[in-house]
């Protein structure tokens, strides 16, 4: 496949991102209108037709019109500029202006693969991901109530993203009007481990627990936090308290170019079905809100790759092991994404 006009990307780290899975929407987001996203550059029309959802390029290939400016009717996409229709495999199957005229079979819109899955929907723009999907069960398990915020556009690289995901030294710093501990600067040691497609670390963490927080119960709330990151932008942390109840955050940062990324973050939790999803919500973007500043800001806002840019101590292990996997991934250094 060509690159996209406009390519952010170096060429090797963009063909080694297109081949893997990216999420493109929240399931509930894609309705009955078609839903106008942006990949890795690659501008795409996400629709849904009563056979399932679909993912095309929203590039009309009669006069070049957004097809996400158009709608679904029975099951086909149709061109809002001259009303050519499209079949959920790409075909043109309708010319309006010349009915009963031969439709040219190269007349075929270039469609990816779409699955739906923990309630987003992925795409892959090679045609086939080299690397799998990661795996949530809890996002699909009826004992826990599912959540999400709305997705999110942030002006950061999607690998500065969900590195600060994995971070865990920032807590004390910039989550004190949320969980982070002041008082608790120290990260103690800890163990990185690598897993067929990611990487997994475990982290006790005696968090601060605020009065607005929905768990209200005590000043501070001992944490067991499990990380799973699937590569390359993909990560689940299981936040275990005591009495078995468990609270799941899935951030999954899409890469729309190389400096811009779409966030979608999921929670999924089995325990206090009596909260209400805005008390939830609203916590939780409490804490979004105070890591998306520095994020931002960060500069370069390529990731470096290279370990002798920025410095890398003990306390930073996961994200030394990040670099290293998207090394292995096949991007490249300096890698732009
Ligand atoms: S541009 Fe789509 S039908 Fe003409
Ligand atoms: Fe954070």
């Amino acid at each position: 496949m060509n690159l996209p006009r406009n390519c952010t990307f170096t060429e090797a780290d963009w063909h080694a991102l297109a081949a893997c899975w990216h999420p493109v929407a929240f399931a509930d987001e894609v309705t009955d209108k078609p839903v106008a996203r942006q990949l890795l550059d690659e501008q795409l029309v996400v629709f849904r037709t009563s056979k399932g959802v679909c993912v095309a390029k929203d590039l009309c290939l009669h006069r070049g019109a957004p097809l996400s400016l158009g709608w679904v009717q029975e099951d086909e996409l149709v061109c809002a500029y001259h009303g050519f229709r499209y079949a959920t495999d790409g075909r043109c199957t309708k010319v309006p202006a010349l009915p009963g005229v031969p439709i040219p079979v190269k007349l075929c819109l270039t469609t990816f693969p779409a699955v739906e899955c923990f309630g987003l929907i992925w795409t892959c723009l090679t045609g086939e991901a080299k690397h799998p999907l990661p795996d949530w069960p809890e996002t699909e398990d009826t004992t826990y109530r599912r959540l999400h915020l709305p997705s999110m556009e942030w002006a950061a690289s999607a690998a500065r993203a969900i590195e600060n995901f994995l971070d865990v030294g920032h807590f004390a710093w910039i989550h004190t009007g949320t969980f982070g501990n002041r008082e608790l600067p120290e990260v103690p040691k800890y163990e990185v481990v690598r897993t067929p497609s990611g990487l997994h670390m475990e982290y006790p963490y005696l968090a601060a627990n605020p009065e607005h927080s929905p768990l209200a119960e005590k000043a501070a709330i001992q944490r067991w936090m499990v990380y799973d990151l699937t590569f390359p932008f993909a990560c689940r942390l299981g936040i275990n308290y005591d009495g078995g109840r468990r609270y799941v955050i899935c951030e999954v940062c899409a890469p729309m170019s190389a400096k811009k990324v779409r966030i979608h973050f999921t929670v999924a939790m089995n325990f206090d079905h009596d909260k209400t999803a805005d008390e939830i919500l609203a916590w939780e973007r409490k804490v979004v809100s105070e890591d998306r500043p520095i994020v931002e800001a960060q500069r370069p806002e390529e990731l470096p790759l290279d370990l002798t840019e920025e410095f890398h101590l003990r306390c930073d292990r996961m994200s030394t092991a990040y670099r290293q996997g998207l090394v292995e991934l096949g991007l490249g250094k300096p890698f732009t994404a």
